[in-house]
């Protein structure tokens, strides 16, 4: 069956921030650390640099307070506070629950991880609550995969990096900005790439691009079948960022061109759940959207998961 958002009332994003930690890794400086060189990086991954520092905590009220900001909001009229990360600074308690305290929010708050596709999942969850009678959501995706990624490995160490995006997203009459959204996971690839508890990373990077294409292509479709749509009326393609072979295959068999793709990976690598919305407000801040235009956003991550969702830009952040 498919899934189809039915609320009389919906959400729209109102304001957003990202945080990317001071501290940049090229591939020059990889180079140093293991066997690999700059020129393999760029063409495998598509990456030249990355971001690596801080805490989960310290990036999520970057990036909240930047978000909040720009909504123009009172912290303390936030409803919930949802933070997407593989990557928490303490088993318990929960990293919202810190970053609830610092942004000066007196709402519930809670952490969800669905790996890369995280934001994806939160988007779907924060209009579920404005759907049931929530008025301001805070969604915040932050991760700081350079405490997980073991630096002498190369399989992994040029592809992970850390940052946050934060939207504020609130309710409006009618229907809102969410046209679609799926949400899908295959807990049978977990050996695919997982880390211990305490541990780092360990992939089959191969198998992981194979399944990544399949699975991203796979939630897109379902999402704009769900709403009725086809490719050519996406304005917007914001795929996950971990490599743009990996964006350009699953483009090729999505019948998008790449260039209605927002790619921001060679600058950040991939941040798990800060991945999509730091290339989401890259390009609206970049002047690439305009009122009224339709956005896919398309995740994949550890677990496996998949996510996407399809929004009618609002407007906000235009000149
Ligand atoms: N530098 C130089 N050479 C390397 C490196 C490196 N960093 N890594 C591997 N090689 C070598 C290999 O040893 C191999 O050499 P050989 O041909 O002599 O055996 C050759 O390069 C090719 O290696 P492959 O593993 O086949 O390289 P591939 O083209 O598959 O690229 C990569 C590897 C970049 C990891 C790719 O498979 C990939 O991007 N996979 C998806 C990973 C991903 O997206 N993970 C994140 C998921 S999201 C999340 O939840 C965090």
């Amino acid at each position: 069956m498919p899934i189809i958002p039915t609320s009389a009332r919906g959400g729209v994003i109102t304001g957003w921030g990202t945080a990317l930690p001071e501290k940049i890794l090229t591939n020059d400086d990889l180079s140093k650390m293991m066997d690999t060189s700059d020129e393999w990086i760029r063409e495998r991954t598509g990456i030249h640099q990355r971001h690596v520092g801080g805490s989960t905590a310290s990036l999520s009220v970057e990036s909240g307070k930047r978000a909040i900001e720009m909504a123009g909001v009172d912290p303390l009229t936030i409803d919930a506070l949802i933070l997407s990360t593989t990557t928490p600074d303490r088993a318990v308690p929960a990293t919202s629950a810190r970053v609830q305290y610092e942004l000066g929010l007196s709402c519930g708050a809670y952490d969800i991880n669905a790996a890369c596709s995280g934001f994806v999942y939160g988007l779907a969850t924060a209009h579920g609550l404005i759907a049931m009678g929530a008025n301001k959501v805070l969604l915040i995706g932050t991760d700081t995969l350079s405490r997980i990624t073991d630096w002498t490995d190369r399989n992994t160490a040029i592809l992970f990096a850390d940052g946050s995006g934060a939207a504020v997203i609130e309710a409006v009459e009618g229907p809102g900005e969410m046209l679609a959204w799926d949400i899908a996971a295959d807990g049978s690839a977990e050996p695919l790439l997982y880390a211990e508890i305490g541990g780092f990373m360990k992939m089959d990077g191969k198998e992981v691009f194979r399944r990544a294409v399949r699975i991203m292509v796979d939630s897109a479709q379902k999402s704009l079948s769900n709403a009725g749509l086809s490719i050519d009326d996406i304005a917007l393609i914001v795929p996950h960022q971990a490599n743009t072979r990996i964006i350009k295959a699953a483009c090729e068999r999505l019948g998008a061109p790449l260039d209605k793709t927002a790619i921001v990976l060679h600058r950040t690598g991939n941040t798990s759940s800060a991945s999509i919305p730091l290339a989401l407000f890259d390009a609206v801040d970049a002047g690439r959207l305009q009122r009224g235009d339709l956005v896919l956003m398309v995740g994949f991550g550890a677990g496996m998961t998949a996510a996407s969702s399809i929004i009618r830009w609002n407007g906000k952040g235009l000149q």
